[in-house]
This record gives C-alpha cells, structure tokens and sequence, in this order.
C-alpha cells in the first residue's frame, strides 16, 4: 500500500536540505515524503518519523524496507516530538490529516462512502471515537461543533435530526449517520451533503487543531537555527492555524507569503491533493 507525497517537489526545495540533515517528518504515513527525504539527505542522514496510528508505523517499516536503519519510528502524536527528538535538526515537515488508508478502508469509519463503524480515530488505543461523540454530546455541544469545526450552515438542524434519531436506536455506523444527515441537507453540486459534519468529527475525535498547535510548539524547540519547518494542510481552518502560528512567533521567519498551492497536474493525479497548501519558515 503507497500514499503519494502531495506537493514533493516543493517540500523538498522548501526544506532546504542537504546531506547529512536530521529530519523529523512528523506525519510520517506510509512513507512517501519520507523516502524521497532519504535520497535527499544521503546515507550520512537520518529521518525520525512520527505517526499515531500504529498500523501506519507498520506499513511506513515495510514500505521503507531498504532503508530503514536511516529511519527511527515514532509510535507518538507528533504534539510530543520534544519527549523523542534530544538532538537538533535541519527539519521538520508535517503532512497534517488522514492518509489514504485511512479513507479507503471502511472499517476505520472516516468515509462517508462506505458502510463502518464510526470510528474515526487516528490511533486505536484512544477511548474517543466518533460514535461516543454523536451518541453521547448534548444537542448544543453538537450544534457547536459542526458549526466551528465543520463550518456547517445547518449545525442546528443536523444536531436536531441526530437528537432525534439516537432516541430511538443507536448510531454506529457511518451510512446511519449519512443517512439521518440526509434527512436535512439536500445539496447539489459537488460537496457531499455529509461533508462537513465528517471534517468536525475527524478533528474532534483526534483534537487536530490542538495537536497542531502543541505540535508546531514542540518543532520548533528541537529545531537548528536556520531550520526549515513546513506543514502541509488540507482545510480552511488548519491552513489559518498554522499561518497565525507562524506570523505570532518571535522565533520564525516565515518564507511564504501566500501558501504554496497544488498545479493542475498534480490534482489530475492526484485529487486529494487539490485543497493542499504549504507554508514554510525559517528558525531564526
Ligand atoms: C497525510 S498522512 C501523511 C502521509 C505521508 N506524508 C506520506 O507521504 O506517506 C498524515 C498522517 O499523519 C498521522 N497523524 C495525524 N495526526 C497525527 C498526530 N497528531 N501525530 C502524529 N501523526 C498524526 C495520520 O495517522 C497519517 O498517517
């Protein structure tokens, strides 16, 4: 199973690397952005790659086969990378959310496409997951979350509809979610009606924007002076995150003024990379 590194090319020239570097990817996935890192840095090199679903550490080892005494695997949220990393590095790179593996198994419940569990977690020995939150907050707190994190107009309506539904039987299952949403947004085009409330979930049940924000903390503490960090996004409200992170920290210089966005090329490839956007800064 292979993930295709979205926007290579530029988190390659971004990172500014050479031979030799330490490299924390921090995201590590299936390896994709780690391997091409690799043939950057050469065999005095050395990746330190964090993820935190475990099955995806497993297929970053075997995918990563060859090289993998130039790689150290992290089984961590990349919000700890200073209780791991106690050496400085050249780099750091995030490729934040889910990877494909994620979207196309049905039974890790992130695809509103297929019938699974909802589960929604990046890391399985987490309690949280998307069922607990549908089946067990408040109207209110429901109502809130789809309207922060989803940016969904009908939050109320939706939540009203859940409310309704887990009365009278359990909701478990992605499709039965589908389904109850359905009941209430109706829309054409090309988002699907279940869009929204599934972005919400997904970072809830894996607080993204917290580990985020912990994350960038911590990356920039393991980084050199003159250290590169970029991070990938792939939504609205992450893409804001890192660009306030970055202009509200004395430490870094930020090198893009406008984020690096995906050619028409690469979306023909590859569509999931067509809301992708990355920003680069400097460690001063
Ligand atoms: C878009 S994929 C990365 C793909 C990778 N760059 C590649 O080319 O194969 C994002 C990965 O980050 C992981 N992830 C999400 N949140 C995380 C966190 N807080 N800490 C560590 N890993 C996380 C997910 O499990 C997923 O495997």
């Amino acid at each position: 199973m292979k993930h295709i590194p979205v926007l290579l090319k530029e988190v390659l020239e971004g990172l500014d690397l050479s031979s030799g570097n330490i490299v924390v990817d921090a995201t590590l996935g299936l390896g994709g952005h780690t391997r091409q890192i690799l043939d950057r840095i050469g065999p005095a090199g050395k990746v330190i790659g964090f993820d935190k679903d475990e099955r995806n550490i497993k297929l970053a080892k075997e995918n990563l086969l060859e090289v993998k005494d130039r790689v150290e695997f992290v089984y961590s949220s990349f919000a700890h990378i200073g209780d791991y990393v106690k050496e400085p590095v050249d780099a750091v790179l995030f490729d934040l959310g889910f990877s494909s593996v994620h979207v196309d198994d049905p039974e890790r419940g992130f695809s509103f496409m297929y019938d699974g569990p909802l589960d929604m977690r990046y890391d399985q020995d987490q309690a949280l997951s998307a069922e607990t939150i549908v089946n067990g907050w408040s109207k209110e707190d429901l109502i809130e979350l789809f309207r922060k994190m989803g940016e969904e107009e009908y939050a109320p309506q939706i939540a009203r509809a859940i409310f309704d539904a887990r009365r009278k039987e359990r909701i478990t299952r992605t499709l039965q979610l589908v389904e109850v949403i359905e009941t209430v947004v109706h829309r054409h085009g090309k988002q699907h009606p279940a869009t929204k409330v599934f972005q919400a979930l997904r970072i809830a049940v894996n607080d993204e924007l917290g580990e985020v924000e912990q994350g960038l903390e911590s990356a920039i503490k393991v980084l050199k002076t003159d250290g590169r960090i970029a991070v990938i996004t792939f939504h609205s409200l992450e893409d804001r995150l890192v660009k306030r992170f970055f202009k509200a920290s004395d430490e870094l210089e930020v090198l893009t003024k406008k984020p690096i966005k995906t050619s028409s090329n690469e979306i023909k490839i590859n569509p999931r990379a067509r809301s992708a956007k990355l920003r680069i800064a400097r460690k001063r």
